[in-house]
């Protein structure tokens, strides 16, 4: 297939490029080549490429940002993507959204599926639920894709986050009663590859396996790393930040399970993703 890939220069975007271009012709623009916030440009970009299906997997992703900036936030993960629902139902295309577990409240008392009904807390959330709107409404061959905590051995991300604090600090504090799936971009990138190889549109919530409290994954992140490091759980109510993530923003693959989809455990990812860091390096 023919694929264009919005948000190209991102953790997703590069994984979806590194792991599917024996399979597939991708053309894959950051944000400068394609901005998602003009419509014109969207078109364009559909009509020169004339690609099979679009990834849409660029967006605002500093939720802080989007809480401080909310007009942006709407502009680009709402907007944007009601720009790019209504360019590939024109040309009669298949969209794939890539959304978030942000969309969720977050005080269920089980793992949120599917079908469970969304109700954002945060702006990122809304804007974000507002692109599942606007896909939803105007391109039937869509798949919302949800997922949660992504991280890569590069890039803005708590994988990269915790181990420059652990080289800056003797002692960190880290936030114990919030939780979801941390997902590896590679595996995310596998899994969505093999989603739109099945014209089985719909949602889906695509993350690792297993749940943790980002104190769970610090402390992993630097057991696996051999680090030595102090790590102290705190509630959420003493850290600081503009944005309220769900406590429980876990979600259960229910859907793409029955298509035979399913990522491996999140502790599994950490390690791959943390050894291909170490060889990256040397
Ligand atoms: N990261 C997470 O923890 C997480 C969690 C749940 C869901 N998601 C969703 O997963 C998808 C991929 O996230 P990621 O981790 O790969 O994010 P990322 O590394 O922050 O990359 C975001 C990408 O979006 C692009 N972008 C920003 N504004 C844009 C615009 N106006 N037009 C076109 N592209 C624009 C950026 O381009 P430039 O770099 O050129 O600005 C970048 O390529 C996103 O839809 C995100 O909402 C992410």
């Amino acid at each position: 297939m023919k694929l264009l890939v919005t948000g190209g220069s991102g953790q997703l975007g590069r994984a979806i490029v590194r792991l599917g271009s024996d399979q597939h012709q991708i053309v894959a623009p950051g944000s400068v080549e394609l901005d998602v916030t003009s419509a014109r440009a969207v078109r364009s970009a559909i009509s020169e490429t004339r690609p099979d299906l679009v990834i849409h997997a660029g967006a605002m992703t500093d939720v802080d940002g989007c809480e401080r900036d909310p007009i942006t936030a709407y502009r680009i993960n709402g907007l944007g993507t009601q720009n790019l629902a209504a360019a590939t139902w024109s040309a009669g295309i298949p969209l794939l959204y890539v959304s978030t577990n942000f969309v969720f409240e977050g005080e269920l008392d089980r793992a949120y599926l599917e079908f469970d009904a969304p109700r954002p807390i945060s702006v990122y959330g809304a804007s974000k639920l507002a692109g599942e709107h606007a896909v939803a409404a105007l391109n039937p061959q869509h798949y919302i894709v949800r997922t949660a905590m992504v991280y890569d051995e590069t890039g803005r991300n708590f994988v990269n986050s915790m181990l420059r604090l652990a080289s800056e600090h003797p002692k960190l504090t880290i936030v114990n009663d919030q939780s979801g799936n941390p997902t590896y971009a590679g595996d995310l990138a596998l899994g969505i590859l093999l989603l739109i190889e099945q014209p089985a549109f719909g949602t889906y919530h695509l993350t690792n396996a297993g749940t943790a409290s980002w104190y769970e994954w610090a402390v992993r992140i630097f057991e696996l790393s051999g680090l030595d490091i102090p790590v102290e759980p705190i509630p959420a109510s003493q850290f600081k930040r503009a944005a309220t993530p769900p406590a429980n923003g876990a979600m259960q693959n229910m859907a793409a399970a029955s298509l035979g989809i399913e990522l491996p455990d999140w502790q599994d990812a950490l390690r791959r993703c943390l050894q291909r860091r170490i060889e990256q390096a040397g």
